[in-house]
């Protein structure tokens, strides 16, 4: 395969994240920069399934770089857990001279990417997900801009906790991971941060807390909870009802995962999308593009899924930071 005639895919995939169109810029004009011919594929997995395919040149990505969501539309296509879809993905990928498919998305994408290299496509992950709960990497696209979008909401709300002496609570997104809760909790000066990787709450032991500071003169309360430990209107009804207050509810949903993304998300997203077509320009193939120990590397795809994440003792004392430091 000569550098000259490479045919790069390029999709995104399950939800969107901030930075992902940054990510594109760069696969896009690094493409071009090395000579590579780059086919976007839009609305994701399904869009392969489609053929709905758009050749990406340098000034088609213009603009896009501060944007949020992806100019390529993405999809949860659940098509792709079956067999005979992931084959006929593949055979698409063949039928139309993709040398190489990079996928932005969480580990649900990267899991289809890997069924495709099962097949013999060639694939590199950039991990775009504002849940950042890819364990093969300490950063993933988009949670920088969530957590920050989050922080602000919570400020928000506080003005109005403290106003009224509330307690409030505030749900964030994540699935099963507590990341953006503990971070955007920790920079909001919040209470508690209820996290799945903690286990089950307890609503007797959250109101204990809450009780303890408002007799120490605390005037507001402000309680983050992650989406993963359940939804923070049945939890909240049981916080209050225990105490017997009102505990306000907020969700945050999407408001966190739209926006034009931070510094950190475009410069991230910029080096990963351009890592992973110098991966295919070294003639690598089914690798994820990954940020540890302040360095950008690249690991085997089938590795980087079977590797776990847990909460980990660091994560475990920021938790107890954060109560500490809400006294
Ligand atoms: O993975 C990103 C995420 O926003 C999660 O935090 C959340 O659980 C999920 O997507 C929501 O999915 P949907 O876009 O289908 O509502």
């Amino acid at each position: 395969m000569s550098e000259k005639n490479i045919t790069i895919g390029l999709l995104t995939s399950g939800g969107d994240a901030p930075g992902m169109n940054a990510a594109i810029r760069a696969v896009v004009r690094r493409g071009c920069y090395k000579g590579f011919r780059v086919i976007g594929i839009k609305r994701g997995y399904l869009g392969l399934l489609n053929e709905e395919f758009v050749e990406l040149k340098e000034r088609s990505v213009a603009d896009i770089l501060q944007a949020g969501g992806t100019m390529l539309g993405t999809e949860r296509c659940l098509e792709m857990h079956e067999e005979d879809t992931q084959q006929k993905a593949a055979d698409i990928c063949r039928r139309n001279g993709i040398d190489s498919l990079i996928v932005i998305g969480g580990d649900g994408s990267f899991t289809g990417a890997l069924r495709l290299a099962e097949r013999g496509v060639s694939v590199i992950g950039v991990p775009g997900t504002i849940d950042c709960d890819i364990a093969c990497t300490d950063y993933t696209i988009g949670f920088d801009t969530a957590i920050n979008t989050a922080m602000r909401a919570i400020d928000n709300i506080r003005d109005t906790a403290s106003s009224h002496a509330k307690c409030s609570m505030i749900e964030v997104m994540g699935r099963n991971s507590g990341y953006i809760a503990l971070w955007s909790g920790l920079a909001s000066g919040a209470e508690q941060a209820l996290i799945p990787e903690k286990g089950d709450c307890d609503p007797a032991e959250i109101m204990d807390k809450v009780s303890l500071h408002r007799e120490r003169g605390k005037k507001n309360n402000i309680l983050i909870n992650a989406e993963g430990v359940g939804t923070a209107e049945d939890l909240a009804g049981k916080v209050g009802e225990r105490g017997g207050i009102n505990v306000r509810t907020t969700v945050l949903s999407y408001i966190q995962r739209g926006g034009s993304p931070t510094c950190r998300d475009r410069v991230y997203a910029s080096i990963m999308g351009a890592k992973a077509v110098d991966l295919i320009a070294d003639g690598k193939a089914n690798r994820v593009v990954a940020y540890k120990g302040d360095r950008f590397i690249d690991l085997d795809i089938k590795e980087a899924l079977a590797m776990e994440g847990a909460m980990n003792e660091n994560e475990e004392y920021i938790c107890e930071i954060m109560e500490s430091l809400s006294l």
